[in-house]
C-alpha cells in the first residue's frame, strides 16, 4: 500500500494558546518515534521554524513555494530529524496576493507530490481565521485546538466550527477535529469541575474529544525555542516535555491505533 501522510493542523484563532509550542512538540516527538515529519509553518510570525531551530530570514519560504517561485522541494529545509518549510512577515501579504477560486487550496495542491515522503505532516496556523488558516483546513485530515486553561473561552468556537464544517461541506469532505488538549496547565491546582465542565461541553459542541494528556505549565516549554531546541532535547524531564510525550502516545493511537508501523 502506498504511504500517503497524516495531515494535522493546530488551530485556534485566539493567541497564545500553544499552537506553535504543540505543533513543535508534536513534530519533535513523531519524529522521536520514528515517523517521518515535515512541519509547515503557516503563520507570518515565523514561530514554528524558529522553534525547530531554523534561520526563517534566509532561504526559501512557504510563501515562496505558494506563489510558486519555488518549488516545494526547495522550500523543504531539513534540521536534524525534521524536515520544515519555513514561513516569515512577508507571509501576510497572502490575503492579497491569493485570488481567485482556488485560493483556499493552494497550500494542498502544493503539498500533495510530497504527502508519499511523509508519514505526518504537521501545520502551524497564525491566531486568525483568514485564508492561510483556511489552506490548513482544506489540506488537512486533522484538526487539533490547543486551548490555554487559563484562557479557557467558548468565544471564537462557533466560527471555528462553521469553517470546519464549511470547509467540509465543500473542499475536503475528510476534515476530522482529533481533540482539544489543554494547554499550559498549573499543576498546583487540579483541574477545576469548572474547567472540566466547560471543556468537555465545548469538545461536545464540536463533536470531538478532549486529549486526556493535559500540558502542564513549566518554564522549559517557554525558553526551549530560543535556543532552537524541542521539548524533549532542551528538558527531557520537564512537565511539559513528560506531558507532551503522553500526547504524542495519545495522537499515535487515535491515528494509527493498533496498526503497527512500518
Ligand atoms: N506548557 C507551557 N508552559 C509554559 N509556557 C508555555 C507553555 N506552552 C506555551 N507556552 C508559552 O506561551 C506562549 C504562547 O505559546 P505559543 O506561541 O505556542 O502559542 P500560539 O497559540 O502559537 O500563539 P500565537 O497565536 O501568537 O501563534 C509562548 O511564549 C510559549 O513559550
Ligand atoms: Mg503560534
Amino acid at each position: 500500500m502506498i504511504n500517503v501522510a497524516h495531515t494535522i493542523v493546530l488551530t485556534n484563532q485566539k493567541g497564545g494558546v500553544g499552537k506553535t509550542t504543540t505543533s513543535a512538540s508534536l513534530a519533535a516527538g513523531l519524529a522521536r518515534k520514528g515517523r517521518k515529519v515535515l512541519a509547515v509553518d503557516m503563520d507570518p510570525q515565523g514561530n514554528l521554524g524558529f522553534s525547530l531551530g531554523a534561520d526563517i530570514d534566509e532561504g526559501p519560504t512557504v510563501y515562496d513555494a505558494l506563489e510558486g517561485k519555488v518549488t516545494v522541494y526547495d522550500a523543504i529545509k531539513r534540521i536534524k530529524d525534521i524536515d520544515i518549510i519555513r514561513s516569515n512577515i512577508l507571509l501576510s501579504g497572502a490575503e492579497a496576493a491569493f485570488r481567485g477560486e482556488r485560493r483556499e487550496i493552494l497550500l494542498k495542491n502544493l503539498l500533495d507530490p510530497v504527502a508519499r515522503m511523509y508519514d505526518y505532516v504537521i501545520i502551524d496556523t497564525p491566531p486568525a481565521f483568514n485564508v492561510l488558516t483556511l489552506n490548513g483546513y482544506s489540506a488537512a485530515d486533522y484538526l487539533i485546538i490547543p486551548m490555554a486553561t487559563e484562557i479557557l473561552s467558548l468565544m471564537g468556537l462557533v466560527q471555528l466550527k462553521e469553517t470546519y464544517e464549511t470547509i467540509k461541506q465543500s473542499v475536503n469532505p475528510n476534515l476530522e477535529i482529533m481533540g482539544i488538549v489543554l494547554t499550559k496547565y498549573e499543576k498546583r491546582r487540579n483541574l477545576s469541575h469548572d474547567v472540566q465542565e466547560m471543556v468537555e461541553t465545548v469538545a461536545k459542541q464540536l463533536g470531538t474529544r478532549v486529549f486526556g494528556s493535559v500540558i502542564r505549565n513549566g518554564v522549559a516549554a517557554a525558553e526551549a525555542p530560543a535556543h532552537g531546541e524541542n521539548i524533549f532535547e532542551y528538558s527531557p524531564r520537564s512537565n511539559p516535555a513528560r506531558d507532551y510525550g503522553a500526547f504524542v502516545d495519545e495522537v499515535l493511537q487515535i491515528v494509527e491505533g493498533g496498526r503497527k508501523h512500518g
